[in-house]
C-alpha cells in the first residue's frame, strides 16, 4: 500500500518561503520517488497574498501563522518568517505543542531558544530541523549530526555571512573603502537596509553558537560568543594583508579544549595559500576538523532563495523518510554545560597598524611597549613618508595572549607620536 503523503504548512512566503514552495512544486515527483511518499503543501501563511509570483490557490490560507501552527491539516510546520521572538517563536512553540515536526531557517530563533525548543520537540516526539539556519545551502548540520558522528570534533570554523564576504572581496578587488562598498551592496540588494546584524558579526555569531552546540554536544551559549564585525576594516588593511601574504575574512571559530570552549567571530587574516582565502564574494565555507576524518571543507552559497530553500526541503524530506535525530547531535538533557573561555585568554598572532609621527625614538617607544607586555614582533612594514604627515606602520607579532596584546596596544595608544587608535586584526595559522 502506498504511504500517505507528508503534509506541510509553510509560514512566511518571502525569499526563503517562496523558494521552498517552488522547490516542493517543481521537484514533487523526484521528492516523492526519493522519500517513498509524496510531500504536499496543504497550508500557507503570510501577511499578504499579493504579488507572490507562484500559485498558492490549492492551499489553505492563513494570515495568522500561530493559528496555522495550531490548526492546519499538516504534519510539518515550516517557519520562514524570521526573528528570535514574536510570531516566529510563538508559532514554532504552538506547532511543537500540537505535535507537529518543525523545520526552520531561523538562526536567531535557534541561537536564542534552541535549548528550550529542542526539549519541547523531544517531549512531543517530533523533529526540530534547521539546516538552512547555518550557511544556507551548505549541508553542514547534516554532515556533523550524521556523516561525522564517528569523530570527536576538535574545531569548526567558517565564513558564514555572504554579505561580509562580498564586501571584503569587493574592497580588495576594487581598492574601495568599506562605506562605499556597503552602499553599493545595499543598492544591489546584497546587503539589508539595516545591515548591522550582518556587518557587526551577529548573524555569524548566531550560526557559530548553533554549530558549537552540534559539533561538541554542548548547550547553546550565544551570549558568550566573542563578536566583532568588519566596520573598522579599511582598504589599507586589505592592501597590507596582501603584501604580508594574507587575506582578511570574517571568520567564526569554535573549538573545545581542556574543558572549555572557544567561540569567537572577528575579522581574521588567513594565509593566501589556505583554501578559506579563496572563498570569495557571497560564497560561504565551513571547515570541520575531526580526529578520524582529519579536515573536511564545504563551500557553497550561504543565502539566497534557491540554496536556502534547498536546505529547507532537505530537512522536510528527512521527516518524510522517517529520519529523526536529536536536535543538537545528542538528546537535550545530555548536552554538556561547558564554559566559554574569556577572549583575553586567546593565544594567537596579530597584525597591528599604527599611524605614527616620524620623530626620533618613536620606534623605540613602540618596541618598548611591546616588550613590556611580552609581545614579540615578527615583521614590520613602513610606508614612505610625506613631510609632516603621519606614517602608516604595520607590524605582525609572534603568538601572544589577547590580554598581552591589548595591554600593549593601550600603552602604544598613549604615546604622543601615535595619531590614531591602533588597529589590530588577528592572524589565523
Ligand atoms: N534570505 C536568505 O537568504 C536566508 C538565508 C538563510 C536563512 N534565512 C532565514 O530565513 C527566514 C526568512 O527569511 P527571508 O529572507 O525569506 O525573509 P523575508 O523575505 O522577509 O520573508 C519573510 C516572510 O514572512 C512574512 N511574515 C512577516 N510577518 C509575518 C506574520 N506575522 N505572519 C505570517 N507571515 C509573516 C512576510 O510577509 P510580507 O512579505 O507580507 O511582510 C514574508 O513573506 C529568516 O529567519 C532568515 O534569517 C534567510
Amino acid at each position: 500500500m502506498p504511504k500517505e503523503a507528508l503534509k506541510v504548512a509553510i509560514a512566511g512566503l518571502g525569499t526563503v518561503g517562496g523558494g521552498t514552495v517552488k522547490v516542493l512544486q517543481n521537484h514533487a515527483d523526484e521528492i516523492a520517488a526519493r522519500c517513498g511518499r509524496p510531500v504536499v503543501i496543504t497550508a500557507v501563511a503570510a501577511l499578504s497574498k499579493e504579488g507572490l509570483g507562484f500559485d498558492i490557490s490549492g492551499y489553505a490560507w492563513y494570515d495568522d501563522a500561530v493559528a496555522m501552527a495550531k490548526d492546519a491539516d499538516a504534519d510539518v510546520f515550516v517557519e520562514l518568517i524570521g526573528g528570535s521572538e514574536g510570531v516566529a517563536r510563538a508559532a514554532v512553540e504552538a506547532a511543537l505543542n500540537a505535535g507537529r515536526h518543525v523545520v526552520t531557517a531561523n538562526k536567531a530563533l535557534i541561537a536564542h531558544h534552541g535549548k528550550a525548543l529542542s526539549r519541547l520537540a523531544e517531549s512531543k516526539g517530533v523533529s526540530l530541523n534547521y539546516e538552512a539556519a547555518v550557511a544556507g545551502g551548505i549541508p553542514v548540520i547534516k554532515s556533523i549530526r550524521e556523516a561525522l558522528a564517528g569523530n570527536t570534533l576538535k574545531r569548526v570554523q567558517g565564513i558564514m555571512n555572504g554579505t561580509c564576504n562580498y564586501i571584503l572581496t569587493t574592497m580588495r578587488e576594487e581598492g574601495l573603502d568599506f562605506d562605499k562598498v556597503l552602499k553599493d551592496a545595499q543598492d544591489l540588494g546584497y546587503a539589508e537596509a539595516d545591515p548591522s546584524f550582518d556587518i557587526d558579526g551577529v548573524d555569524t555569531a548566531h550560526k557559530l553558537a548553533i554549530l558549537t552546540s552540534v559539533a561538541f554536544g554542548v548547550e547553546l551559549n550565544f551570549k558568550d560568543v566573542h563578536v566583532e564585525g568588519i566596520r573598522h576594516i579599511s582598504a589599507v588593511d586589505i592592501q597590507f594583508a596582501e603584501e604580508l601574504g594574507y587575506r582578511i575574512k570574517l571568520l567564526g571559530v569554535a573549538s573545545r579544549e581542556n574543558g572549555t570552549l572557544e567561540q569567537r567571530v572577528h575579522p581574521t587574516m588567513v594565509p593566501l595559500d589556505s583554501p578559506l582565502a579563496h572563498v570569495e564574494g557571497v560564497f560561504n565555507a565551513v571547515v570541520i576538523d575531526g580526529d578520524e576524518v582529519d579536515t573536511v571543507m564545504q563551500v557553497g552559497r550561504g543565502a539566497g532563495e534557491r540554496p536556502t530553500a534547498s536546505a529547507v526541503v532537505g530537512d522536510i524530506t528527512d521527516i518524510a523518510r522517517g529520519i529523526s535525530l536529536p536536535t543538537f547531535s545528542v538528546p537535550a538533557d545530555k548536552l554538556e554545560s561547558v564554559p566559554t573561555r574569556d577572549m583575553n585568554e586567546h593565544v594567537g598572532a596579530y597584525y597591528v597598524r599604527l599611524s605614527l609621527l616620524d620623530q626620533p625614538g618613536v620606534f623605540a617607544d613602540v618596541a618598548a611597549a611591546l616588550r613590556d607586555h611580552q609581545v614579540s614582533m615578527e615583521s614590520m612594514i613602513q610606508r614612505a613618508r610625506e613631510p609632516g604627515e603621519p606614517v602608516p606602520v604595520v607590524l605582525t607579532t609572534h603568538e601572544t595572549t589577547e590580554a598581552n596584546m591589548r595591554a600593549a596596544l593601550d600603552a602604544i595608544a598613549k604615546l604622543d607620536s601615535v595619531t590614531e587608535k591602533p588597529r589590530m586584526i588577528r592572524i589565523e595559522g
